[in-house]
């Protein structure tokens, strides 16, 4: 139950419909099943939204080779559900996405949360890594992507049923998905010239012994970002949501708490 003090007297009210929905955008080479832990806490009073993007999980295997074309995905999918402005969630790769959809359609966003994501662009190094990372996943499948990946994915002392969890949402995944999405992580722009021009709420969450994206990173997006937020869950890994939910979602929870009561929706 909400308070808002109505005619000068609290009056207590359901008002589950004004939440403001959250898009969840997951990370690669996963599904929307990364996302378990949030959907249990958040969906039973706002509309979630937790797709797989194109390339992954159970929708059309084929991807992109561009970023802007799964933000425009997401706007296209926002626009279907009829949903105006939401708080978009994004980790790691879905945090480029999210900051794609942020330079591409501003409007639509009443917040972000950007988690264990970087704005930078890769380098020489890391564009080349990701071309030999296409072509080991196109030669060998899967299993070249899980070999490279899960070592750095979770936090050394993960548990090992997490662990087994992880791979075999990186296993089940399409193989032609995973090879578009290498290519477009390696062709996205350098977002940081974007981060102080950010005029919503917004949260950035970093785990504190993330391998992939140091949480260094995260501390310098948040000062770039103006007013954000941010959070270093300790001893979380790359994939803080499923490493520490409980600790995500409170720091998701109290920021969406924030958004709700910031203001009429779009
Ligand atoms: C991810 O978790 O989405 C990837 O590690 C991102 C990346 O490869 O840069």
């Amino acid at each position: 139950m909400r308070h808002l003090t109505i005619r000068g007297r609290d009056l207590a009210v359901l008002d589950q419909g004004r939440r403001v929905p959250l898009l969840l955008v997951h990370g690669f080479p996963l599904d929307h099943s990364l996302w378990a832990p949030q959907i249990a806490a958040f969906a039973a009073d706002r509309a979630v939204i937790a797709p797989d993007l194109a390339g992954f999980g159970d929708s059309d295997p084929r991807g992109y080779e561009s970023l802007d074309e799964q933000a425009e995905d997401l706007t296209a999918l926002l626009d279907a559900l009829g949903l105006g402005r939401v708080v978009v969630a994004g980790l790691s790769m879905g945090g480029y996405i999210a900051l794609a959809l942020w330079r591409r359609r501003p409007e639509r966003f009443a917040g972000l949360v950007l988690a264990c994501t970087r704005a930078g662009a890769d380098n020489e190094a890391g564009r080349a890594g990701r071309y030999q990372m296409a072509l080991a996943i196109e030669a060998q499948g899967m299993a070249a992507a899980a070999g490279a990946m899960l070592p750095r994915l979770l936090a050394e002392g993960a548990p090992e049923g997490l662990r087994r969890e992880v791979e075999a949402m990186v296993l089940r995944q399409p193989a032609s998905g995973s090879v578009a999405a290498q290519k477009a992580m390696a062709a996205r722009p350098d977002a940081s010239p974007d981060l102080a021009g950010i005029a919503v709420p917004t949260l950035v969450i970093a785990g504190e012994a993330d391998a992939i994206i140091p949480a260094d990173e995260a501390r310098a997006m948040a000062a770039a970002i103006p007013g954000a937020q941010l959070a270093i869950l300790p001893g979380a890994g790359h994939l803080a949501c499923l490493e520490a939910p409980a600790a995500f979602n409170a720091v998701l929870g109290g920021f969406l708490d924030q958004v709700d009561a910031g203001g009429p929706l779009g």
